[in-house]
């Protein structure tokens, strides 16, 4: 019976080991910069660190402020019918991670760096952090409203990025096989791509 329970403990320990999900520090919901001078800062920049990366704080403020919780059961974003209907993929050097906004936490889906594979565009693949926003279509069937939440999610980075003094692309080029790079299943479909980085 000993024997099992350390063979049993064994497994339990290796298999924490492995398991790479994050745990996200809880975020700042409050600071940052006026809403008007963030408003007047709000662009586009394709100027990207390749070695500069957020921390996890700032990697958790951002996407609470992207997707995250306000209320108990609402979020930063206005839904259709409040569908809740977006999933963020966090594409870092180190992996990438589907967005657990209720658990504030990171589930890995690859050990990949799918940076480079993420954009045709040479800025964002050397870039250590894109942000894909995809929905859930079996929450909303119709791909114009899941648009126009995406839109509110790519405009909350925006606004957290000018707040922070960092630069943000939104990419509508996004290449075909990224669904299945991330082991997408098939009721997501990814609308948009959001490179985010230093300078
Ligand atoms: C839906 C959408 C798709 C976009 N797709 C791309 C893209 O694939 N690649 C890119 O470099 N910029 C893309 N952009 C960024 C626009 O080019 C940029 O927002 C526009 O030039 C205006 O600049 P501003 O954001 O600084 O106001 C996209 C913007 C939006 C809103």
């Amino acid at each position: 019976m000993k024997k099992v329970f350390s063979v049993v403990m064994t497994i339990a320990t290796a298999a924490s080991l492995f398991a790479a999900d994050i745990d996200l520090p809880a975020p700042q919901t409050s600071g940052g910069m006026p809403l008007m001078e963030a408003l007047s800062k709000r662009k586009t920049d394709r100027k990207f660190s390749a070695d500069k990366q957020l921390t996890l704080q700032q990697l958790s403020n951002l996407l609470w402020a992207a997707d995250g919780f306000n209320r108990p059961d609402k979020l930063t974003i206005p839904t259709a019918r409040n569908s809740q209907e977006i999933i963020l993929y966090v594409l870092r050097p180190d992996g990438a991670y589907r967005y657990d906004n209720r658990a504030n936490r990171l589930i890995q889906v690859s050990t990949e760096n799918l940076n480079p594979a993420s954009s045709m565009q040479d800025f964002a693949k050397t870039c250590p952090l894109n942000i894909a926003i995809a929905y859930d279509t079996t929450k909303m069937p119709m791909e114009r409203f899941a648009n126009n939440d995406a839109g509110g999610v790519m405009q909350n980075i925006y606004l957290w990025c000018a707040s922070e003094g960092i630069n943000t692309v939104v990419r509508g080029m996004v290449p075909p096989d990224l669904p299945k790079l991330l082991n997408l299943p098939e009721n997501e479909k990814i609308l948009l791509v959001q490179t985010i980085g230093y300078e």
